[in-house]
This record gives C-alpha cells, structure tokens and sequence, in this order.
C-alpha cells in the first residue's frame, strides 16, 4: 500500500512481532527462561536464588551499586543475572525502569527474560513495579533496523514472576506497561524512519490505521480541502515540496469526559530549512525526525482507549515536508493564517510555528479545557536543556505544572521557561501582524510567544522538544536515535488530566 514513495521499507516495524509479556511463578522461569534478574541491594546478603554470598560476589567487582549487573552461568536452568539497586529499600518507578533496562542490555542475546516482584515493603506497589520492568525491558530491547536479519525479533517473552497473592496486581501492571511501551515504540519508529519513507501522506494512512484500530476517530485533510480552510501556515511551508501536505484530526471520545484537551504534533517530515538551506551538518542529518511532535501526539493517543482514559482527547497532526524549490516560500513572504493572523516569513527555516499555528488555532475553535502542542520546535532548547530535559512554555500555570508533574511520573522531565512578553515586540513586523523570527537570544521563547498568538487566550503550553527527541548514545531504557519522548508524557497528562479551576469549557 506504499502509494508515495520508491522503496519498500515498513516504515513501523516493531508493530509486526509483539513480546509476549505474562505473569509466572520461579518453577516457569526455571523452565522456560533463559535468563532471570535476581536483585541485590549494596547492604544486605543477596537473595538466595543467586546461591552466593555478598563477599563472594565482591571478588567479581560487584558491590550492589544501582545499575552494577553480573551475570552468573549455571549448569542448568537461566543464567543469573546479578542487578544492584544500591543502598536502602526505597526504590521509585523510575529506578525500577531503569533497573530492568540494565538487565535486558546485560543479556543481549537472551531472548527469554524474567524478573521476580520482590516482596512488599520497597515503597512501590506491585502493579507500579510490574508496569515499570515491563516498560523497561520492551524499551531497551526495542530497535529500529532496516538491514539483514531485521526481522528476527531481538525479545520474544517477559514473565514477572510473583505469588499467587501479587500475581492479579501484576498483571494489571504488566498489561499497562504493554500499551505504554508500544506506543512509545510507534512514536520511534516513526520518528526513526526515512523520510523518503514516511511522506506526510504515509503519516496520515499510518494515522488511519493505527487510530481506527486503537478505537480513535481519523479525519484526513489534503491540500484542497486546507485551501478551502484557509491554513495558510500549513499551506506555506508545503510549497516547496513535491509531496501534498496532510493534516490528521484524531478523536477519543470516552463515554463521560472529565474534561476536554487538543494535543498538537509538529510534523515536518523533513526539515532541509527551505530557502533558508541549513548547512550539511549533523543537526540537518537529524531532521527526518522534526515529525517526533505528531508522532508522538499519535502514538500517546494510540493508547487512551485501552488505558481507559477518561479525558477526552482531539489531536491535530501536522504533516508537511520542508523543502527548497522554484515554488517554495521566500524571505519577505507574507502568509494568512487559519485564524486571519498576517506572517511576514523572514526564515523558512522558522517552519514549524507556522504550521503550529493553524493546529493551534483549530484547536481554540471547538470547546477545550486546555490546549497542549508538541514540537521539535527550536535548537535553542537543545542549547538550554540538553538531551534530557524538555522545555514547557504557557499562559496557564495550572496546565504547565500538570504537564510538569506527568513528565516528573514517567520520567520524562520538563523545565519551565518563561513566557516573558515583553519580548513579544522582536516579533513585530511593518508590513503584517508579525514576523516569524525573534532576535538572536531567547529563541525558545519568542517562539512560544508566536504560538500564543494563536490560542485566542484558552489555557495553552507548549512542549519543545528539540533536545530530547533524539539520543546520541542509549541509557537504560532509553535508546540511540529517535527516543519517542513524549509519549508516555503525554499519556500520563491525558490519565490525570483535572480541569483547571475557573474553567468549563
Ligand atoms: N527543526 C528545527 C529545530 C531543531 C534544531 C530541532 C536542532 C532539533 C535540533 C526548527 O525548524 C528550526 O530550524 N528552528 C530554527 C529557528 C530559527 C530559524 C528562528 C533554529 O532553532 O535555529
Ligand atoms: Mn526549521
Ligand atoms: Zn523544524
């Protein structure tokens, strides 16, 4: 069904083999796997399934200390694998994340896992400990290759083990931590792939297939039908490229909504910068994944349904590439947005607030509570953060602190910047109603004051993601290339999501 492009890849692999993730007792992990996580803490003896003792374990250089492994063969049965959680019994989610990551990296040819549920008293529920190793061992095996052998999946099961009394705990957590993890998978994959791949009419089939089947309601628009409602943003950026743009409107209606939100994605499916080429450098190899916003808007909404969210959600993709040609944009343009706003284009490459905008200007139109967009939006905030933390802008504390609080759940931290508008004036233009390129400083915040105008004051954050969309090198769960980060952040909003006070929609 690959009507737009040339090559053959699929461009979302991991959707063709699923782990088989279940809850078991020691005598099934003994028999059936291949490789057992055995917990160990740096002041205590360890458990005796490792059948060694602590000074033992120490003449191998392992001490216990969070994230040490040491796997031990056996005659027969599993290897052991030896994880450190440090001093102390207190342990988080995160921490459990990342644990069971180590110990899926420790045994990367072993394809059969298993991890016990350590007795109660930790500080975490069982459920909480089973969804974070299930999410932590389907992250950090989940690989996006396109070569030889790529279909040989590199995980084939999961079982937690746990005692009749935990095992109904576990596996409502072991289910959660499935629908999270392969959603964070569809959002890599699709920020992973080519763009020569994943054309935005690609998107928006995928968007189709992917949200009828997770319960969503899909509408596409093309290029005639956003003509006609005048997303001259979109449109805009569109003009220089051989590919039709595509806006995806997604909807999750659960029964009796507690509130109203609208995600939406940035989705240049590639970002060459336009007329305002960017140099050849690694950052511009990068730009296949300046879709991760709308990748991510889908993936997260790919899983409401079965997490039984009870906020109902409306998420706007927006899909176009971003490209230098006789018909493209050029400096001094002048675009007429969704919302009748007037741009002056003073960089092409300034492209995704552009196309922001008109997401950012339907979403103010229906009935909401609070609007959320999600973009790769400014090498600024790579600059400020780094690759770990994202940026979060708003009119609306309450939303912004909600956002924060989800990112601080799943560990998928935010830092907040301000909104500081006396800024907004490196925006003003002569000849529209603003320009699309602030000064040389604060680019992470002029570009959110560009946003706002677009929300017709309804409670409003912004999301930058630029720095952690993508990974240099893998850590724990967390792998090399395209993270998918977001998803799970915007899962966790959209779970706990309160309508702030003083709003009814
Ligand atoms: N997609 C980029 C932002 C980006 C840069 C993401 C590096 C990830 C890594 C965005 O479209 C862009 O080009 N922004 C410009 C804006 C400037 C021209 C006002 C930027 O940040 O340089
Ligand atoms: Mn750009
Ligand atoms: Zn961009």
């Amino acid at each position: 069904m690959n009507t737009t492009t040339k090559d053959d890849f699929d461009p979302i692999p991991s959707t063709r083999h699923r782990v088989q993730v279940s809850v078991g007792s020691l005598p099934q992990a003994e028999e059936e796997t291949g490789a057992l996580a055995v917990p160990v803490a740096a002041d205590a003896e360890p458990p005796a399934e490792l059948g060694i003792t602590s000074a033992a374990l120490a003449t191998a250089g392992f001490t216990g200390q969070r994230g040490q492994t040491l796997v031990q063969p056996r005659a027969e049965g599993p290897v052991r694998v030896a994880v450190g959680i440090g001093p102390g019994r207190e342990i988080d989610a995160a921490l459990v994340r990342d644990l069971a990551a180590e110990f899926a990296r420790a045994v990367p040819w072993h394809r059969r896992l298993a991890i016990e549920v350590p007795s109660s008293g930790l500080g975490i529920s069982v459920a909480d400990f089973a969804q974070a190793v299930t999410e932590g061992v389907l992250l950090a095996r989940w690989r996006y290759f396109l070569g030889r052998d790529a279909d040989r999946p590199t995980l084939e099961s999961l079982l937690i083990v746990a005692t009749d009394e935990d095992a109904e705990q576990a596996r409502t957590g072991v289910e959660r931590g499935r629908i999270v993890a392969e959603a964070c998978s569809l959002g890599r994959d699709l920020a992973n792939c080519p763009a020569a791949t994943l054309s935005a009419v690609r998107m928006a089939e995928i968007a189709v297939e992917a949200g009828t089947a997770s319960g969503l309601e899909v509408e596409v628009y093309d290029k005639d039908q956003l003509i006609a409602m005048g997303c001259g943003g979109l449109l805009g950026v569109n003009r220089g490229s051989a590919q039709p743009p595509r806006m995806v409107r997604l909807r999750y209606q659960p029964e009796k909504p507690a509130g109203r939100i609208a995600l939406i994605g940035k989705g240049i499916m590639y970002d060459s910068g336009g007329i305002s080429l960017k140099p050849s450098d690694e950052s511009h190899a990068q730009m296949k994944n300046d879709m991760t916003g709308a990748a991510v808007v889908l993936a997260s909404m790919t899983a409401l349904r079965a997490l039984d969210c009870t906020t109902a959600v409306t998420g706007y993709l927006m899909c176009t590439d971003n490209m230098p040609s006789g018909s493209a944009m050029m400096l001094g343009d002048v675009l007429r947005m969704r919302n009748g706003t007037t741009v002056e284009v003073l960089n092409t490459d300034a492209e995704g607030r552009l196309v922001m905008a008109d997401g950012l200007a339907l979403a103010a139109e229906e009935p909401i509570d609070a609007i959320v967009d999600i973009a790769t939006l400014t090498g600024a905030c790579l600059r400020t953060f780094g690759v770990e933390i994202a940026g979060v802008v708003g009119n609306d504390p309450a939303i912004v602190e909600q956002l924060r609080r989800a990112g601080e759940a799943v560990d998928e931290p935010l830092w907040e910047l301000p909104l500081h508008r006396s800024y907004r004036r490196q925006l003003d233009s002569p000849i529209a109603d603003l320009t699309n390129m602030g000064g040389v400083n604060a680019g992470s915040i002029t570009a959110a004051l560009f946003l706002e105008e677009f929300v017709d004051g309804k409670p409003w954050a912004h999301v930058d993601i630029a720095g952690t969309a993508q990974l240099p090198e893998p850590r724990a769960w967390r792998n090399k290339g395209a993270t998918g980060f977001g998803t799970r952040l915007l899962i966790e909003f959209a779970l706990r999501f309160a309508r702030p006070p003083g709003v009814s929609s």
